[in-house]
């Protein structure tokens, strides 16, 4: 098996009778979350999907992926969040960081409307304009402003190239099956659209044709990250504290919350992994972070951060734990030797790079709980779909049973709406004129 957690490292900090010590909580958690009778249990759809999904729609996916391949040199993803993350963070975990520089048959594919620089819009329609162009846009609600404006730009951009019959051909929408700005212009428009079901909240959608569009588009094989999924599914279905990986990664985190850890850092010691740690930011941070409680998803990528943050996670406020995902792939490249030996290296020559990362990763996690910081461990012997998909299911099982430990509701964000009002307020959106006075009088009494 190519994905293996464990607590080895944990143990002087968390043992078998604090894992006993919660057991009853993680069961009930675990049967709130089965039985579909917790807080949230309308955003349940994700639970089964990876054995239940409908393979026509799967089916209809690879075949506009084969379209979008076929027609265009650049795939313009437009979502921002949940119709986001989880897209990135499959295509870098698989294909790399360098995914647009390869040599490939299939198109490079940008990310916008996952912000609001006006910079960053700039460069992507620079770099594309005069290129094929096809655009994913992404939105669940059809209403998020990021990704709205992104799509007026690109979809200008399309009709001035294609006209707006030719546009239409190249839009794909993503979004709900009824409601929304989005779903309506698609009907109107004529897009192919793909459904995000009622069940599926965003930061759980990567599974669905959210994240499984853009990734076939990437030539990568969802029907096999479909069943990573499924075979977490199954290895994470029964089984109790001890036995059952999921469930011991939400009660270790749920204990050390306890004994005052408030920050949970996840780590990886290959960059491909980067956007994974902030998929998993916002799963674990939506999810968890509110009603005053949850950990503080972090994350950090090794050995880069250990000269940056290092210095912190060693000998700094001993707050925060480590989730370490190891990936030990090694694929025989190794350090060159030199006749001169002038840095001194030939202690290292014709050993493989992964040897020294592995020896790096043994090296930092002992430097790190001898310094108090509690390590979790993953290690992934390859960063296929199939190993991805089998990632992401162990994260949101987990993720949800953790949320039902702390006693929240692990599927809603209402926090998210407070940035939105305001900014809305203060762009005079009609309705919010009491609103905006209220927040220009103290702006104004800030200056
Ligand atoms: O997890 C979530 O629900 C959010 O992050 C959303 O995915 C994000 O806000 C984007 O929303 P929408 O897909 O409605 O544009």
């Amino acid at each position: 098996m190519a994905f293996v957690f464990s607590d080895k490292y944990v143990h002087s900090f968390v043992g078998e009778a604090d894992l006993l010590a919660v057991s009853d909580e993680v069961n009930a958690a675990h049967k709130t979350l089965c039985e579909k009778t917790g807080a949230g249990n309308d955003f349940l759809g994700w639970v089964e999907l990876p054995i239940s999904f409908d393979r026509a729609e799967v089916a209809q996916m690879k075949k506009a992926a084969e379209k979008i391949q076929s027609m265009c040199d650049v795939l313009i993803v437009i979502g921002i969040g949940g119709s986001y993350l989880g897209a990135r963070a499959a295509i870098e975990f698989i294909h790399g960081n360098y995914y647009n520089n390869k040599p490939k048959k299939t198109p490079d594919i940008y990310f916008v409307g996952k912000d609001i620089s006006s910079s960053h819009l700039q460069d992507i329609l620079n770099i594309c304009k005069d290129k094929d162009i096809c655009v994913n846009v992404i939105s669940k609600s059809g209403t998020t402003t990021e990704p709205a404006i992104a799509f007026r730009i690109f979809r200008d951009l399309l009709i001035e190239k294609y006209g707006k019959e030719g546009a239409a051909e190249r839009i794909f929408a993503t979004t709900d099956a009824k409601k929304g700005a989005l779903r309506s212009q698609a009907d109107t428009y004529g897009y192919e659209s793909f459904v995000i079901a009622d069940d599926v909240g965003g930061r759980y959608s990567v599974l669905t044709p959210v994240g499984l569009l853009p990734i076939a588009v990437s030539g990568a094989d969802i029907e096999e990250m479909l069943a990573g999924a499924a075979k977490a599914y199954e290895d994470f279905k029964d089984g109790d504290v001890l036995t059952n990986g999921c469930l011991k990664y939400a009660a270790i985190r749920n204990i050390l919350y306890r004994q005052g850890k408030s920050v949970e850092i996840l780590t990886a010691n290959d960059p491909a992994l980067t956007m994974t740690c902030e998929w998993w930011k916002q799963l674990f941070g939506e999810s968890e972070g509110k009603d005053g409680k949850g950990l503080y998803p972090s994350s950090a990528i090794y050995s880069t951060d250990l000269h940056s943050i290092g210095q912190f996670i060693q000998e700094g406020s001993r707050v925060m734990f480590e989730t370490v995902m190891n990936v030990n792939i090694d694929d025989g490249f190794k350090v060159p030797y030199d006749a001169e030996n002038g840095d001194g290296l030939n202690f290292l020559a014709d050993q493989t790079i992964n040897f020294v990362n592995q020896k790096a990763h043994d090296g930092t996690v002992l430097a790190h709980t001898d310094g108090n910081v509690p390590n979790l461990s993953i290690t992934l012997t390859s960063r296929s779909a199939f190993d991805f998909g089998y990632l992401v299911y162990f994260f949101e099982k987990a993720c949800a049973v953790s949320g039902y430990m702390l006693g929240v509701n692990p599927f809603n964000q209402p926090g998210v709406e407070a940035y939105k009002k305001n900014m809305f307020a203060l762009l005079d959106k009609p309705g919010y004129s009491e609103l905006r006075a209220e927040l220009e009088t103290r702006l104004e009494g800030l200056k």
